[in-house]
């Protein structure tokens, strides 16, 4: 368990606007931030973030919650590795809060994300060992890096050896389940036996956008042919490399100021241009450019420059990666190094200046490049050739997205070729046809049939109010609440994700400690619910309600809003609890006037007898607490 007091700390000490912000380009939209959904494929944005409540709703996915949510959300976390991990960024010391949990948590090694910084530390610890100096004067000599940058990337070294790993896993108690799993120790099927899968190796590790370690990228220091250079941990759920870009966790910032992204093709590129303090670097893990991390990239800016290896090889990755971004909406630039090298050696070998200048003075339009790599392989000089290169080029264009910039770009072809506009589009395929079709969606997984509960009925208007006055009320404090759990009786709601908010928030009324005077976290509280009609219906609400001021001009506003909260509540409870009443008071006024027989008419006179007095008592034992609140309150 964490403490409450660092969960407080750590929620005030951060803001949602600023955390989403890491993973997705937010625009502001009245009160609120709206943004593409990082958690589905969308086109409009249905992503909602409210800073004065500090929540977000995703109407696509339907996800929805606090910081907290959010972050194990993206990161795929636990909810106490996610306090821990904003608290990191927070730049809040929580060893405070250690002692307390007392010893259980320091051998509590039990997630994959501890196994993985475990393993990304002792692999970096190794560059310190006799083994490791090889390694480290390789990186710091061959390679060219510094100290710092070295401890930036968390760089690492995988020794000679078939079970340096594994010893270290046995004395740190490390879960070996965890370490196969992670690819990190691999089993000899004949002996049955574990062994190091990466030995003799440079290892990076590849960090998710928030930081957390993901896997792993190890180069050997062989020189044997038959090694393969790079070895990476395989794919898992947590470790998809067509969803991460290398370097993405430092370089979003930078992406995100200057409106651009670099992206490179190894691990020692991304590398290279940050420690020149190009920082907007990224790669894609040395598989090709996938639509996932374009729309990654699409979350923080628009424009990105394609800085691959000049060989023949490089080229046609561009070019395909040209495709990718186009139809993802992105603008794609590209930077041809001279001389056949890579940006690490270029940067290496030429200096810093040299590459700011190239970057300067060559990068060109993706058309232009295109047209480039078309005139070099000889395609513009016969016209068979040239009419396949046109046609390339059309596709190209047509899965731009945006039809103004298509207009455009067909304007720059049509200029540049020397082409008519007309014919060019004759030879343009369809918007559509050129797109890769996702998988059919998949059938939602049928659930175990449970015992049949109660009658559910929809959610009616008078519930909704009740609810939306409970909510509003608790920015003013716990008296509604403490209303609430003390009618609970009375209070039941026929609807069934509706009676589990209030259930929840009565029970945490009850386990709050009276003398820690504060009241409930509502958005805090409102994640916690399990029930997840429950929890969207509680978050559905809050985030329409009128917004909370932070600071009011005058105290007089606050009493003011807390009382217009608070009588709102109380005509709610009215209407909820002497709704019924009325419409049975209502179907026997009916049946009286209906009604011939002596017998049948008394015993309607009694009911209507015993419902108006009901009703008086109801009404006088709510309008009382009504005025002892509001008669504190004044
Ligand atoms: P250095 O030789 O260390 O400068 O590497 P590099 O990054 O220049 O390598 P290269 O241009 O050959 O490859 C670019 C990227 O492709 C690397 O960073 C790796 O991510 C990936 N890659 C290269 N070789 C291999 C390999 O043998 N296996 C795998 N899985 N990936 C590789
Ligand atoms: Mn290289």
């Amino acid at each position: 368990m964490i403490p409450q007091r660092m969960i407080d700390e750590v929620r005030q000490g951060t803001d949602i606007v600023d955390v989403v912000s890491d993973y997705v380009k937010l625009n502001p939209s009245g009160r609120h931030y709206k943004a593409l959904s990082p958690f589905t494929q969308e086109k409009t944005p249905s992503f909602i973030v409210s800073p004065d409540k500090q929540i977000f709703k995703c109407f696509s996915s339907g996800k929805g919650g606090n910081v907290f949510s959010f972050v194990m959300e993206m990161e795929k976390v636990t909810f106490p590795e996610a306090v821990e991990l904003l608290a990191k960024r927070a730049g809040i010391d929580v060893s405070k809060y250690r002692q307390e949990g007392a010893r259980k948590d320091e051998q509590r090694q039990d997630s994959r994300f501890d196994t993985l910084r475990w393993a990304a530390r002792f692999f970096h610890g190794n560059l310190e060992s006799d083994a490791g100096k090889r390694a480290y004067a390789y990186l710091a000599g061959s390679r060219g890096l510094e100290a710092g940058t070295i401890r930036r990337f968390g760089l690492g070294f995988a020794p000679e050896s078939w079970d340096h790993l594994l010893h270290a896993s046995t004395r740190d108690n490390i879960p070996v389940e965890h370490l196969t799993e992670l690819g990190l120790l691999t089993r000899h099927h004949q002996r049955n036996t574990l062994y190091d899968t990466l030995r003799n190796r440079v290892i990076f590790p590849i960090f998710t956008i928030g930081g957390q370690v993901a896997g792993f990228g190890g180069r050997t220091l062989s020189d044997d042919p038959e090694t393969p250079k790079y070895i990476n941990s395989p794919e898992s759920a947590t470790f998809e490399k067509s969803k991460l870009l290398y370097g993405m966790h430092a370089a979003k910032d930078e992406i995100r100021r200057q409106e651009a992204a670099i992206l490179v093709e190894g691990y020692m590129d991304v590398i290279a241009l940050h420690q020149a303090g190009i920082t907007n670097a990224v790669a894609s893990c040395g598989t090709a450019l996938t639509r996932y991390q374009a729309k990654i990239l699409k979350r923080y800016t628009s424009r990105v420059l394609f800085l691959y290896d000049g060989d023949n090889a490089g080229k046609k990755s561009m070019l395909a990666g040209i495709d990718i971004l186009l139809s993802e909406g992105l603008t794609p630039w590209v930077l041809l190094l001279p001389g056949g090298e890579d940006p690490d050696s270029f940067i290496r070998n030429r200096g810093k200046e040299a590459f700011f200048k190239e970057m300067q003075d060559n990068r060109t339009p993706f058309l232009d490049f295109q047209l480039r790599c078309f005139r070099d392989a000889g395609m513009m000089d016969a016209p068979d050739q040239a009419s396949k290169a046109v046609s390339a080029m059309t596709r190209s264009i047509s899965l731009v997205p945006d039809p103004v910039q298509k207009e455009l770009y067909l304007d720059e072809l049509s200029r540049q070729l020397g082409i008519s506009r007309k014919t060019l589009l004759k030879v343009m395929p369809s918007a559509d046809s050129g797109r890769p079709s996702g998988p059919p969606p998949r059938e939602e997984e049928k659930k175990a049939a449970a015992p049949a509960p109660p009658p559910n009925r929809p959610l009616s208007v008078s519930e909704r109010t009740f609810l939306e006055a409970l909510l509003e009320s608790t920015f003013y404090g716990n008296e509604v609440l403490a209303f609430a759990a003390s009618h609970e009786q009375m209070l039941s709601l026929s609807n069934h994700a509706a009676q589990a908010v209030l259930r929840h928030l009565v029970d945490r009324f009850r386990e709050l400690d009276p003398k820690a005077g504060h009241g409930i976290d509502i958005t805090a509280e409102i994640t916690s619910i399990s029930m997840p009609e429950a929890r969207d219906l509680a978050l559905d609400i809050l985030f329409r309600l009128p917004v909370q001021e932070q600071a009011p001009l005058l105290p007089d506003q606050t009493m003011q809003h807390a009382r217009r909260c608070l009588s709102h509540f109380l005509i709610a409870v009215k209407t909820l609890v002497l709704e019924p009443l009325q419409q049975e008071k209502q179907t026997v006024l009916a049946q009286l006037a209906g009604t011939t027989e002596k017998a049948d008419e008394k015993k309607l006179f009694m009911r209507l007898h015993e419902l108006n007095s009901k009703i008086r008592s109801m009404d006088q034992e709510v309008t009382g607490s009504i005025n002892a609140i509001l008669e504190r309150e004044a």
